[in-house]
């Protein structure tokens, strides 16, 4: 069965980091938020299209190495298309059951069961649901019997949604659903869902954790949960005298006599000046942290230099 993932938005609500580092090769603890969908991916999934074109090139750099059996076929979109031109636009390649992810999404989704729920509902498409307390952000779902799908109302103003159960980005579609996507640009929640309705559009639930990484607090929320559920690490020259609170995942870093955790990554080459103190953050490779510098809530793009005794609080630096 293939998978496609849809990895070609702009990242903007994440700039200026996705300036220079596109959203889905940001890390999330190990490896690259995209790598945790790829990893997550059942056996009996043999090929992953990758619909790109924004910074396409650092994606395919990246997984020259990450992709050793090539699973990943990179599929470039000339312009960007939409959620659902990009579809449209692997219309070649699929011609079978298939599954679709936003590439920005982490969860604990059974994809096998996910796929078992879809065949016995016999539609053209299930789409996997999660609740929220404001849908606002997200694409809000309204269900009938046997969560058969009613209502598909794209980012609904705030207290019109027509149900708290949103669209994870996580999908399975007959190869019919293409028919119904017209060329350039479509967006795929907005014009396509509410169109294919009568053909069979239905819902599944499931357990656990789900997180849209597309903002700054949600990329963060994701490495919490992550952090939580054991991903913690420690690796690199940490001072006897720095004070780490657990969990963090702290990788080739340098740490002096400083402040760190919890819920801190750090990649290769990461240093922590003395005095200094990082929490809830995530500082990529080569960056700085000056002498008695403050960085909570934070993402740091590779190589950012904090200055000694800088404050930086809830910002994204790219
Ligand atoms: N190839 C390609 N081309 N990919 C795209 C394009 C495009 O033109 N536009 C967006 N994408 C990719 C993004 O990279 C992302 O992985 C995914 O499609 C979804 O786009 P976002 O920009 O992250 O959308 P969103 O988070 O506002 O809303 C979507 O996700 C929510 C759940 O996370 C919608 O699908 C909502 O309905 C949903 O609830
Ligand atoms: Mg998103």
């Amino acid at each position: 069965m293939k998978a496609v993932i849809l990895a070609g938005g702009l990242g903007t609500r994440l700039r200026p980091l996705t300036n220079t580092v596109p959203k889905p090769l940001i890390p999330l603890l190990d490896k690259p938020l995209i790598s945790h969908i790829v990893d997550s991916l059942p056996a009996w999934v043999d090929t992953i299209l990758l619909a790109v074109n924004y910074r396409r090139e650092a994606l395919e750099a990246y997984f020259e190495t990450a992709d050793p059996e090539g699973r990943v076929v990179l599929v470039d979109e000339p312009e960007p298309l939409g959620t659902g031109g990009a579809l449209k636009n692997l219309s070649r390649h699929l011609n079978e059951t298939f599954l679709a992810f936003n590439g920005d999404i982490v969860s604990s989704i059974d994809l096998a069961l996910l796929l078992r729920n879809h065949r016995a509902s016999k539609g053209i498409g299930t789409i996997a649901l999660w609740p929220v307390p404001d849908p606002s952000a997200f694409g809000a779902v309204g269900t009938g019997p046997g969560l058969r799908i009613t209502m598909f109302q794209e980012k609904p103003a705030p207290g019109e949604a027509c149900s708290d159960l949103i669209n994870a980005g996580v999908y399975v579609f007959e190869p019919e659903i293409l028919d119904h996507i017209g060329d350039g640009f479509v967006s795929l929640e907005r014009e396509v869902f509410p169109k294919v309705l009568e053909h069979g559009l239905f819902g599944h639930r499931f357990e656990g954790y789900w997180i849209d990484c597309g903002t700054r607090e949600n990329f963060l929320r994701a490495q919490r949960t992550l952090l939580d559920l054991g991903g913690g690490a420690t690796e690199g020259r940490v001072s006897d005298r720095a004070r780490v609170t657990p969990p963090n995942f702290l990788h080739g870093v340098e740490v002096d006599e400083a402040t760190v955790g919890p819920y801190v990554s750090a990649q290769e080459g990461v240093v922590v000046r003395r005095g200094a103190e990082v929490s809830d953050s995530i500082l990529m490779r080569g960056a700085l942290i000056g002498e008695g510098a403050k960085v909570r809530g934070s993402i740091l793009g590779p190589e950012v230099i904090v200055a000694e005794g800088a404050q930086i609080l809830d910002t994204i630096l790219g």
